[in-house]
């Protein structure tokens, strides 16, 4: 696949416990995505349902079932009419417990896969069970691997997907730390891949949210950066079998160059 392809971050602000808002402001940002022909749409974390719950069972009021979730049967209804690609961060009820998701949604095939945020940051400590792998899905517009806000600080995350094929890395978050923006471009570089990073705006109770989704290149550089406080679509076109080159000098190939050998596990 050497086509481009428009990827885009749907910058929000998801209102608290408010399921059916949330559904709106979602419908509306695709309806948005859709005129500016974005063919990958990725959306914050916990879009469906706001972040900042006081406490479990607040959390799990406004979980979704993804078999019987209306935001899910919304989405999937939308992919399929704009043939668009989407990542929805997701309050998801699971068999077992609540997760912070993330679900891909594909126009032909509905929910093609759920990524369950495997690093939990602060209080969803005491709401959400972890999940436990890194997944990346072959699509007909390139390898998507899906990661999950606070993952970014563990380079092992973007790694494990790289390594798994993930030529595009989408990346709903919740940003709270002014930290993660300016490291996207390296996260980018040191994998050789496209990361998408799509946050919120907004505050709830004690915490203020930081916008500046980020598109990054494999050569760390930027390819579009929201404001601060804006809800906004970025978006940007990209090669997504450019993320296959792993060369930084014609005698150095990053994946093959690696020394698992002297490494730490
Ligand atoms: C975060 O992981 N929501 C900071």
């Amino acid at each position: 696949m050497s086509k481009l392809i428009r990827v885009g971050a749907a910058q929000i602000e998801p209102k608290l416990g408010d399921l059916e808002a949330n559904r709106k402001k979602i419908k509306s940002f695709i309806e948005k995505a859709a005129k500016l022909s974005i063919d990958l749409l990725v959306f914050p974390e916990l879009a469906n349902s706001g972040y900042n719950f006081a406490s479990r069972e607040e959390a799990e009021k406004c979980a979704e079932k993804i078999e019987d979730s209306r935001t899910i049967k919304l989405v999937e209804d939308l992919s399929s009419e704009f043939n668009m690609y989407i990542v929805l961060g997701f309050n998801e009820k699971g068999e077992d417990g609540l997760y912070n998701s993330a679900v891909l949604i594909s126009p032909d095939k509905g929910v093609l896969g759920v990524y369950r945020k495997v690093h939990l940051f602060y209080r969803e400590k005491e709401i959400y069970t972890p999940g436990n792998s890194f997944y990346v899905f072959d699509t007909k517009i390139g390898k998507i691997g899906i990661m999950i806000c606070f993952d970014w600080i563990f380079p092992e995350a973007t790694r494990t997907l790289a390594l798994k094929g993930a030529e595009i890395i989408c990346h709903p978050a919740n940003l709270v730390l002014p930290y993660c923006p300016k490291v996207m471009p390296w996260r980018a570089l040191e994998n050789r891949v496209f990361t998408i990073t799509a946050n919120r705006i907004g505050e709830e109770r004690d915490l203020r949210f930081i916008g500046m989704s980020v598109i990054c290149s494999p050569k760390a550089e930027y390819l579009a950066i929201a404001s601060p406080n804006l809800e906004e679509i970025i978006f940007a076109d990209i090669n997504p079998s450019l993320a296959r080159d792993k060369k930084i000098t014609p005698l150095n190939d990053i994946f093959q160059d690696r020394r698992s050998d002297v490494y730490f596990s």
